[in-house]
Formats: C-alpha cells, sequence, structure tokens
C-alpha cells in the first residue's frame, strides 16, 4: 500500500500543487464504509439497470453489497483553490488516480475506481469528518471518487475499447 500510495504522490499536477487528498479506510472504518456503499447503490441503481444486462446488473449489485471482499477503500479528494481552474485541481487527482490503479495492477492487486460515493457526497464528507478538517485549515475539500483495493479472486474480461472517433489526425 505505501508503495502505490508513493506512486499516486509522484503524479504532474496543474501548478505543481499536489492537491490531492487521500483518506485510506481499512478494519473497522471500511466496514462501516460498507453501509455507504450500499447506499451510494441506491442512488445509481435505476440508471444501471437500463444499461447493463441482468446478470452483469447482478454481479454489479453484489459488488456495492460487499466490496468485492477488498480490504481497502481510498477516498480521493481535491483540494480546490480559488485560483486554480476546477477543471485542473480535478484533473490532477485523477492522474494521480491512474498512477494508483497501474501500480496496483504492477502489485498484483485488482483495484475499482468508483464515481459512486458522489451520489452521496454529503454523507461520506462527513464520514470521515470533511467539516471539521475544514475548520481547521483553509482547504476547499472535493470528493471525486473511492478506489477499492484487494487481491483478485478471477480476472473478469476487459470491456473492449471503441476506436470510432476517438482520435482524430488532423
Ligand atoms: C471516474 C470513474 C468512475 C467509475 N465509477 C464506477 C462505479 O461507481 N462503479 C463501478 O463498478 N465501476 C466504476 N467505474 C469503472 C471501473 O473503474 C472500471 O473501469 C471497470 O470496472 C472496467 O474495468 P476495465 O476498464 O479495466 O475493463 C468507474 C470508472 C471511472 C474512470
Amino acid at each position: 500500500m505505501e508503495r502505490i500510495l508513493q506512486a499516486a504522490l509522484e503524479a504532474p499536477s496543474g501548478k505543481n500543487r499536489q492537491n490531492w487528498r487521500f483518506f485510506v479506510l481499512t478494519g473497522e472504518k471500511r466496514e462501516a464504509y460498507l453501509g455507504l456503499s450500499q447506499k451510494s447503490w441506491l442512488g445509481i441503481k435505476d440508471i444501471l439497470e437500463k444499461r447493463l444486462k441482468p446478470s452483469l446488473y447482478q454481479f454489479t449489485e453484489r459488488f456495492f453489497y460487499t466490496l468485492g471482499d477488498a480490504p481497502v477503500v481510498i477516498l480521493c479528494y481535491s483540494a480546490n483553490d480559488r485560483d486554480e481552474k476546477h477543471l485542473t485541481s480535478v484533473g490532477s487527482v485523477y492522474m494521480a488516480v491512474e498512477n494508483l490503479n497501474l501500480a496496483a495492477v504492477a502489485e498484483g492487486l485488482g483495484c475499482c475506481t468508483m464515481g459512486a460515493p458522489l451520489e452521496i457526497k454529503a454523507e461520506v464528507d462527513s464520514f470521515l469528518g470533511i467539516e471539521k478538517l475544514q475548520e481547521d485549515g483553509v482547504e476547499d475539500l472535493e470528493l471525486l471518487c473511492a478506489v477499492v483495493l484487494g487481491y483478485p479472486d478471477h480476472t473478469p474480461p476487459r470491456a473492449p475499447r471503441q476506436l470510432e472517433n476517438r482520435v482524430r489526425w488532423l
């Protein structure tokens, strides 16, 4: 985990602000987070029911309820700054999240980056005590995603990549 987090901290960032902030949940805190994961499912299940075939929908539902028994969840925040463009701040954190994903796979772990916690952003903030942190300091913290990490028990098929209209050479 230290090596994986180090890889995230090596990412490039706008104006080198290194505005990523990671909250690593393990043990009881990760257990407690399961309740929030289940709640976040309620926010997106209707859309997914329309989009996914039934077997994948059921698999995804089970994943939200168990997080695949993965022992670590990292909640990824941006410390925003009035003088920095919002998208630059967001993009910088996602650069770090990609490093984190790649390092996890290189270490033999499986991981899943999840935007679902954004469905219940305020609850995740209060779960972590973000308000208190903001009172104590000046950072404007914004939740961007979660990354779930653990040893994989299977190798899921990769979604085929669509190539059409993705790149235009001019
Ligand atoms: C910003 C972002 C948000 C995502 N949110 C979720 C999510 O909430 N739940 C989920 O199961 N997968 C989510 N995914 C998809 C997974 O991270 C992953 O890409 C997917 O399982 C397919 O894996 P593959 O791209 O290696 O084939 C998200 C991906 C990204 C980049």
